[in-house]
């Protein structure tokens, strides 16, 4: 959804290749099979929709992936985005800062709190938040870091968990890429204050195209999480003209003077939530497997920078990202993308525009060249694929192609 295939936008959409797609960026179709469409048939037999016992063995078993006491099953990421946001209190005034290097609803989730995202630059190699940057621009409005753990790998959350610890910060990590990995041997979604986690249909775990979760340690904040997941519906509260007739079954309350809206997953996204995550292990180390294959076979194309991991996770590539150096390639990003699709049939996608070129930023006055790492990324930066079900086959062709086209363009 985020992501624009070959440059479109820029660049525009290239005709398919005469002999067809050999290698699609994603799956043909979903990724459900049996077991899901099982789940599905038997969570329909169900009295309760949503709401139901489906969602809480998910969030269980979800938190229990995450090493957290609790999980909230969302409808989406960005929802569980703003949820964080309200959980920390944002309001008009206060500032965040995060990452331009991201789908967009990472920064847009804190303007719906009313507050300003402030844009920091990233680390070259990992694109994730420079933990410098984010102790720079620290101003006394500041009230929370929106770190993104970006492609499959988690952000340098030690350096910045101490930064916010010496500020009074709170910590929201979003997870969005990295469901099952893993920092420092700790899970991500256990890393900060929360963690909002996205279960869209191109996403290492899916529930039917839409779906979320918000993770936190925090048994304060796990208490308002379901008013604010669910209209401020408060069951456990008797309304206090109960005393002379049938009790109301419900209050609805403004958590902190939020007014919230209903941000749940229905039932049968769950269970299928719930098939998916007995998967997302296996197919996470088959995505590491393939990531393996393409940084030891195209080590030595000149001009092309692999993955970098940082010994401090596990990084389970929900995108592989490969940065064209055009000074050494002889060669650019665009023209690499376009001889993959044209004359091989593989195709590949750009990175994240940084958020601040958007006119919902452009409009606010935020400038271009505010974060020139994250620019200089998305303007060199191509995706090959990688998910579970490509075959060994399709991997090599991938990487015959990339050689061959490399070599081509360089003349
Ligand atoms: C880093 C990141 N954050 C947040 C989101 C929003 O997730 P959702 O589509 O579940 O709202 C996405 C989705 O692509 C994402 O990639």
């Amino acid at each position: 959804m985020a992501l624009s295939t070959q440059g479109a936008g820029r660049a525009g959409r290239a005709e398919p290749p005469p002999g067809g797609i050999r290698v699609r960026h994603q799956p043909v179709g979903s990724d459900f099979g049996l077991e899901e469409i099982q789940a599905i048939a038997q969570t329909l037999q169900q009295d309760a929709q949503t709401d139901g016992p489906q969602n809480r063995a998910f969030e269980a078993e979800f938190a229990s992936l995450c090493g957290v006491p609790y999980a909230f099953t969302m409808a989406n990421c960005s929802v569980a985005l703003i949820v964080a946001g309200q959980l920390c209190g944002l309001r008009g005034g206060d500032e965040v800062i995060t990452t331009p290097l991201t789908f967009v609803s990472t920064s847009t989730s804190v303007l719906s709190c009313g507050a300003t995202p402030v844009f920091v630059d990233v680390d070259p190699r990992t694109f994730t938040l420079d933990p410098d940057a984010v102790a720079a621009a620290i101003t006394p409005r500041t009230r929370a870091i929106y770190a993104v753990h970006l492609f499959g790998q988690c952000a340098d959350m030690d350096a910045i968990t101490a930064v916010a610890r010496r500020h009074g910060l709170r910590v929201i990590e979003d997870a969005a890429h990295v469901a099952g990995a893993t920092y420092k041997g700790r899970p991500a979604g256990s890393l900060g204050d929360a963690a909002a986690f996205s279960f869209h249909s191109r996403k290492n775990i899916t529930t039917l195209g839409e779906g979320g979760m918000l993770t936190t340690r925090d048994a304060a904040w796990a208490a308002k999480v379901p008013l604010l997941r669910s209209i401020g519906v408060n069951h456990g509260v008797e309304h206090p003209a109960a005393d002379y007739w049938l009790p109301l079954p419900y209050d609805v309350e403004a958590p902190d003077g939020y007014i919230p809206t209903n941000y749940r997953m229905s039932e049968a996204q769950a269970a299928v939530g719930r098939v998916q995550l007995r998967r997302l292990v296996a197919n996470n180390a088959r995505r590491r497997a393939i990531a393996r294959r393409y940084t030891e076979a195209l080590a030595d194309v000149p001009g092309l920078v692999l993955p970098h991991e940082a010994r401090a996770g596990e990084h389970i590539y929900y995108l592989y990202g490969i940065l064209v150096d055009e000074a050494e390639a002889g060669f650019g990003r665009d023209a690499l993308m376009r001889t993959l699709f044209c004359d091989y049939g593989v195709q590949t996608i750009t990175g994240y525009p940084p958020a601040y070129w958007f006119s919902v930023y452009q409009s606010r006055g935020y400038p271009r060249g505010l974060c020139p790492v994250a620019e200089r990324t998305y303007d060199r930066i191509l995706m090959l694929p990688v998910y579970a079900r490509l075959t060994d086959a399709e991997v090599d062709y991938v990487i015959e192609s990339v050689v061959g086209a490399a070599r081509r363009l360089r003349g």
